[in-house]
């Protein structure tokens, strides 16, 4: 069976943005404010590469979080440096590491792709205990912008030395979806939330609802 290579999102599809409040607080304005904490750490990622500029995804994960704490008085401000501690050690979906490992037993080629900085990378893997089964952690951090610039997934053809169409690139974002699918990937969205379908002209493979068949459907 000729080998693959699957590359995987980090944020929001092997680990669970949301397991960060999760530990400290839960109900209706938990929930708003960890959606508005994820809506603006993207949106800083896309305002800031259109108009030419970089910080790192950790800075831009602390003035997000500062908005949405600013947005939400009931939570505790002072939870913060516990939210963000949390979030550098972000709980893995329970799916992700299966899939990686069955992946890796398969003989395939592993890797994430992430918006998130080196160090985040590393503290999420090494917390989650993935690294066995990955190949590579690829940040955008060396280019200094951010998804869905095409620059972004050339990283994955650069290291692996492949073209686009041999990579099998898996996301729960379907706008990173869309970035890979036009970059040339063969691309699965994970749609665990149940989202309606969007972006029309780049539909992805398929989309799966986690990752649990991943790899005896497409390994
Ligand atoms: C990432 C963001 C998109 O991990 O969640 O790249």
């Amino acid at each position: 069976m000729p080998s693959k290579i699957f590359v995987f999102d980090a944020y929001g599809t092997l680990f669970d943005v949301h397991a960060a409040i999760r530990r400290y607080s839960t109900g209706p304005d938990a929930e708003r404010m960890s959606d508005i904490w994820r809506t603006k750490q993207l949106e800083y990622t896309w305002t800031l590469t259109l108009a030419g500029h970089y910080a790192d995804f950790w800075e831009l994960t602390g003035r997000a979080l500062d908005f949405a704490l600013a947005c939400t008085p009931s939570i505790d401000k002072a939870l913060r440096p516990k939210l963000l501690d949390a979030y550098f050690k972000l709980d893995a979906f329970p799916d992700a590491r299966a899939v990686l490992r069955q992946l890796k037993e398969r003989g395939h080629k592993t890797a994430i792709l992430s918006n998130g900085s080196p160090a985040m990378l590393k503290g999420a893997v090494d917390g989650a205990g993935i690294g066995g089964d990955l190949d590579a952690s690829l940040s955008v951090d060396v280019l200094r912008m951010y998804k869905p610039r095409p620059e972004v997934y050339a990283l994955v053809t650069d290291r692996f030395k492949c073209a686009p169409a041999d990579v099998t690139f898996v996301s729960s974002n379907r706008w990173d979806v869309m970035g890979a699918m036009s970059f040339g990937f063969r691309a699965l969205w994970v749609n665990r939330g149940k989202m309606p379908e969007e972006y029309p002209d780049q539909a992805p493979l398929e989309a799966i609802g986690d990752l649990g068949g991943l790899a005896s459907s497409f390994g």
